[in-house]
């Protein structure tokens, strides 16, 4: 074999495996074979010193043009390899651009939150006022200005969540609210406070919807839940008017006056006389059942004197009822939890 004759087999043999090459690695590893330091081309042209002048002249020329078709070739497989690679990438994150959009994703309110709105405007529209408090209240708010003796059951570490302090150490007097009554206390001293310039104050009207804690989980019961507070202190405020008031509310939240309300004795510190109050509705799944949905009474003594009101001069009723409760019965909804685990599912039916 002449050296033309072998210059074309290195040169065919070198354009071989580039092409056998996949992978850019695998292709720079062929390159070395050929023109890196110990490749052949490079090579036979250092072997170039050791031929005559004549014809290193010609021999050299054609080492030359060899390796600039093994150059080309080389360039030409990179440049294959780099395409086939974004041509992989490009359909593994294929885009459709003509699917249609998702749209936009609509938020709602939750079940809970409209019986609330809902109570709230109601209560406006005949003169209350919605009211706030915290729900880290302290034991005096929550219980002693509501008339609760030191050792009453609520106050037990079985059903009230009190806070400790960064050392561990149970603070006494400080709690999550168990109900929403220590707004009554608030909004009383708030509104005596405000117009303690008058000589008799006007009417305190207030309803406070929030939530509340208690140490409890089943399927009834939840450590969070919500209450929706009322009150209305007077000089001329009674019974009556509480059951009036209470009365007419259900009728409207449920739109019908297909229900029945009654009003059954019961005992709270913080009212005397005190009643639970029961709804019964004539038709439907739960037609003629009895079922509680507040507590209620007239403002003792004691709590109107706490929150800065003469209980010679002034009376005034409170209820507390509850929400979920209600929003349960509007929707027919059997399972309390339901509320309170985010389940789109569920929340997706009230919109
Ligand atoms: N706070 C009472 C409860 O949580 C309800 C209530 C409120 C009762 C106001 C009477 C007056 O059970």
């Amino acid at each position: 074999m002449d050296n033309q004759e072998q210059l074309a087999e290195l040169v065919s043999k070198a354009i071989a495996d580039f092409s056998a090459a996949t992978l850019p690695a695998e292709l720079e590893d062929a390159k070395a074979k050929y023109l890196g330091k110990d490749g052949s081309l490079t090579a036979l042209l250092k072997g170039l010193g050791r031929l005559q002048p004549d014809e290193r002249k010609t021999v050299g020329a054609q080492i030359n043009r060899a390796k600039e078709t093994v150059e080309l070739a080389l360039v030409t497989r990179r440049e294959a390899l780099r395409d086939a690679q974004l041509e992989a990438q490009l359909t593994a994150e294929a885009l459709d651009v003509t699917l249609p959009g998702r749209g936009r994703m609509r938020g709602g309110l939750h079940p809970v939150s409209m019986s609330l709105e809902r109570i709230e405007a109601l209560f406006r529209s005949i003169g209350f006022e919605v009211a706030d408090g915290p729900e880290i209240e302290t034991d005096w708010h929550n219980f002693t200005a509501l008339n609760t003796p030191d050792n009453h059951p609520a106050r037990s570490m079985h059903d009230t969540f009190y806070l400790h302090d960064t050392d561990g150490k149970i603070q006494q007097d400080v709690l999550l609210r168990t109900h929403t009554s220590p707004v009554q206390i608030r909004a009383m001293l708030a509104h005596v406070e405000r117009y303690k310039h008058l000589p008799a104050l006007p009417e305190l009207r207030i309803l406070c919807p929030g939530r509340v804690y208690r140490v409890d989980s089943d399927a009834t019961h939840s450590p969070m839940f919500h209450q929706a507070e009322g009150l209305w202190v007077g000089e001329h405020v009674s019974f009556a008017d509480l059951k009036g008031v209470v009365t007419d509310f259900l009728h409207n939240f449920f739109e019908s006056d297909d229900l029945k309300v009654r009003f059954r004795p019961s005992f709270f510190p913080f009212t005397e006389p005190s009643a639970e109050i029961d709804v019964a509705f004539m038709s439907g799944a739960l037609e003629g059942r009895w079922l509680e949905i507040a507590g209620c009474g007239m403002m003792h003594p004691n709590v109107l004197r706490c929150g800065g009101f003469d209980p010679e001069k002034y009376t005034g009723f409170a209820f507390g009822m509850g929400p979920d409760r209600l929003t349960m019965l509007r929707y027919g909804v059997n399972d309390l939890r339901l509320f309170f685990e985010s389940d789109l599912r569920f929340l997706k039916q009230f919109h």
